[in-house]
Order: C-alpha cells, then sequence, then structure tokens
C-alpha cells in the first residue's frame, strides 16, 4: 500500500476548494485499510475518509494528516427471486449502482439516480432524494472498527438512520471505515413516484412509468437544478445542498408562517416527526436577498438551485465559507432560523 505526501485534495472534490492532504493513501482492501490505520497511528496522524468527495468542503490548509481513499470495489448479486441482495464496495460509483439495479428490474433506489459520490458514503449521511433514502434498502453495512481494526456487519437498526444522519456522522463519528454496504432491493418492484416533481414529469402518461424511465426523470430534473454532475455546466460544481431542511417545532414553524405571511409568503413544508414541520432551505435562503445566481465573486449561488453554493472558478475555502456565513446570518435575522450545513466541514 502507498502512502502518499502532499496529495491536492480539491481535485477530488465536486466543489474543488481545499489544500493538500499531508499523507493519502487509496485503499483497495479491508487489510489497505488495517495498514493505514496503523500507519496513523504510528505517527499520532488523524485520518479522513474520503469517498466520492460530492459533499464536502476542504479548508484551505487542507487535512494535516492522513486521508484514506476508499476505492474498494467490487458489485456481487444475490437472488432469491423475490429480492436482489446488492453487496457493493464502498468505493463503487454511487450512480452505476443504481443503473445496474435498475436494469435488473430491482425498485428501491432508482429516485437516487444522478447522486454524486460513491456507495461507501451513502449509508453515512443517508442520502436522500425524490422520496427516498438509502435507510428504506440498506440491509447491512460492513465496516472496519477504527478502535479493535475488527471487521463488522451493522444492521440496518445498528445503523440509526435518520434524515441525512447514521451514527457514522453522529454519535460513532470516527469509529468506522465503510467497506461494503449491501443493499436489499424488490425485484419486478414498481418505482417509487412520490416526490412532486417527479408526479408533475408523469403527469398525464397513458401507463405508469417503468424503472427506467423513472431513472432518466430524475437524472432529468437533477440536471435542470444543477444536481448532476457534467463538465459542461458550471453550477454543479458545488457540494449539492449546502444546508438541512430545517426541521422545526410547531411554535417556531408557526412563527416562521407569521412571518412569512406578513410579507404575503408562503413557505414549502411538509410534515416530520409527526408534531414538527420540514421547511425549504432554498426558499430561506432565496428570501433573505440570495437569489439563483448571486454573487460576483468566486463563490455564488447556483443559477438553478439557491441551496447550491458553488465556486465559480479558483475560489478559495474561505470564499465558501464566508457565503455560507453571510447566508446563516441574514436567514437568522430575518426569519428566525438556524440554518445546518449538509456537507462535511473537512479540516476547519
Ligand atoms: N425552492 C426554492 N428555491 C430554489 C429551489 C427550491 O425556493 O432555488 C423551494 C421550492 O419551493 C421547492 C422546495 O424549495 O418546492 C424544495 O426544492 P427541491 O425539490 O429542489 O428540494 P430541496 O428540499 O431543496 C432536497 C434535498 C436534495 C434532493 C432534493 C430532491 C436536502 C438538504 N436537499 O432539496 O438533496 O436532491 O430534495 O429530493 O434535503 C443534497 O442533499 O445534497 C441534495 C441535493
Amino acid at each position: 500500500m502507498l502512502i502518499q505526501q502532499n496529495v491536492p485534495l480539491a481535485p477530488l472534490t465536486t466543489l474543488g476548494v481545499g489544500g493538500p492532504a499531508q499523507f493519502f493513501s487509496e485503499i483497495h482492501t479491508p487489510e489497505d485499510a488495517i495498514e493505514a490505520i496503523r500507519f496513523a497511528r504510528s505517527r499520532k496522524l488523524p485520518v479522513f475518509v474520503l469517498g466520492g468527495g460530492s459533499n464536502l468542503v476542504v479548508a484551505d490548509k487542507g487535512w494535516p494528516g492522513l486521508v484514506i481513499k476508499v476505492a474498494i470495489s467490487g458489485i456481487q448479486m444475490n437472488d432469491d427471486g423475490e429480492q436482489l441482495r446488492l453487496e457493493a464496495g464502498a468505493g463503487e460509483d454511487w450512480d452505476k449502482l443504481v443503473a445496474h439495479a435498475v436494469e435488473q428490474d430491482c425498485s428501491g433506489i432508482e429516485c437516487l439516480s444522478g447522486i454524486p459520490g460513491s456507495v461507501g458514503g451513502t449509508p453515512v449521511q443517508n442520502v436522500g432524494a425524490y422520496g427516498q433514502e438509502v435507510s428504506e434498502t440498506i440491509q447491512s453495512v460492513i465496516a472496519l472498527d477504527f478502535n479493535t481494526l475488527e471487521i463488522r456487519e451493522l444492521s440496518r437498526e445498528d445503523c440509526g438512520f435518520s434524515y441525512r444522519a447514521s451514527i457514522f456522522n453522529t454519535k460513532k463519528r470516527g469509529r468506522y471505515i465503510v467497506l461494503k454496504v449491501v443493499y436489499a432491493l424488490a425485484r419486478g418492484g414498481a418505482p417509487k413516484i412520490a416526490y412532486a416533481d417527479l408526479q408533475k414529469y408523469f403527469t398525464g402518461a397513458a401507463t405508469p412509468p417503468t424503472l427506467l424511465q423513472v431513472r432518466k426523470a430524475v437524472r432529468k430534473i437533477r440536471a435542470g437544478k444543477g444536481m448532476l454532475i457534467s463538465s459542461a455546466d458550471p453550477d454543479c460544481r458545488s457540494a449539492g445542498s449546502f444546508f438541512k431542511n430545517p426541521v422545526l417545532s410547531a411554535e417556531q414553524f408557526e412563527e416562521l408562517t407569521r412571518r412569512a405571511s406578513a410579507l404575503n409568503l408562503k413557505i414549502p413544508s411538509y410534515p416530520a416527526l409527526e408534531t414538527h414541520h420540514k421547511v425549504s432551505a432554498a426558499w430561506l435562503v432565496e428570501n433573505s436577498g440570495f437569489q439563483k445566481g448571486f454573487g460576483a465573486g468566486r463563490a455564488g449561488i447556483s443559477h438553478k438551485h439557491a441551496l447550491a453554493i458553488v465556486n465559480r472558478g479558483g475560489a478559495s475555502a474561505a470564499e465558501i465559507i464566508e457565503l455560507k456565513e453571510n447566508i446563516q446570518q441574514k436567514v437568522k435575522e430575518i426569519w428566525n432560523v438556524s440554518l445546518e450545513p449538509e456537507p462535511v466541514l473537512v479540516g476547519f
């Protein structure tokens, strides 16, 4: 296993900002992972585990330790007629896995088409879009325990999934390196068309859409929002949504609604957690003076979606963070809502 020094991290992320890793190692097997951890321990280096780099902001000073880039490949299929179990290496490209599932006529992840990043990142932040979350189909996660260097299989319950969260990015952050993920998909299942954008897309269709048609529709909708990676689209040089959609208590929601109706506005919201309301962060950003296309400098807001902060070319992490803070401050001032960043901030 090769350990490199001073490796630039910006090119390994979709946002494209930030400095180098002091040490860098690409791992292809669980044994490589163990060796890399032993190297870090022997030098008392902090470790950061990098997947597809699609949800990260790396600090300008980089990472003062070892970055482990997970490149474990392989997709295995296990079919019992009704369910297809797909066991995928954490380094596999996520969208390739979705394409594979759809080709096999299996439902459960079709709405998650076109999401950038790797398989290993999906359980960490419980990736979700267009009415599906990976927590609905993840059967287990095979991970290396950082403390004991043992490989463990964690069940869906063990993973403690909730909106954009799991034990891997909350109470057990830094404890595990995801090596493989097992998804249980329904053979011949119908696609899920729950999200408004998707329902609108298929309005008037004579027959129910196939899994492949849903995959194509999701990719098209994502492309329209600058959320599909394409070298031709400068609006996709981002880390996806920069803020989580806030989940508000009944009282907080009432206050927000009052503030909005005083201005003759209505905020998009969805019921959440029985008594709570999830509100649109994109709406809050846009209605706090940060319209689509905002910003004259190197860091700005996507022309296609108010929730994506984009690197217009040559931006520093500091410029991205400055814009993030301005947005948070204004949203708090006007709406009394705290926006929480959605990407992982590395080395700050
Ligand atoms: N909206 C605006 N301005 C905009 C865009 C949207 O006001 O520029 C309002 C619209 O009223 C719209 C509502 O916000 O009805 C929701 O917008 P959208 O459907 O684009 O979804 P989102 O809530 O902004 C979430 C996820 C996305 C995911 C989409 C689709 C979060 C933080 N983001 O975005 O995930 O693709 O739903 O399911 O939950 C990501 O996590 O990086 C990500 C891209």
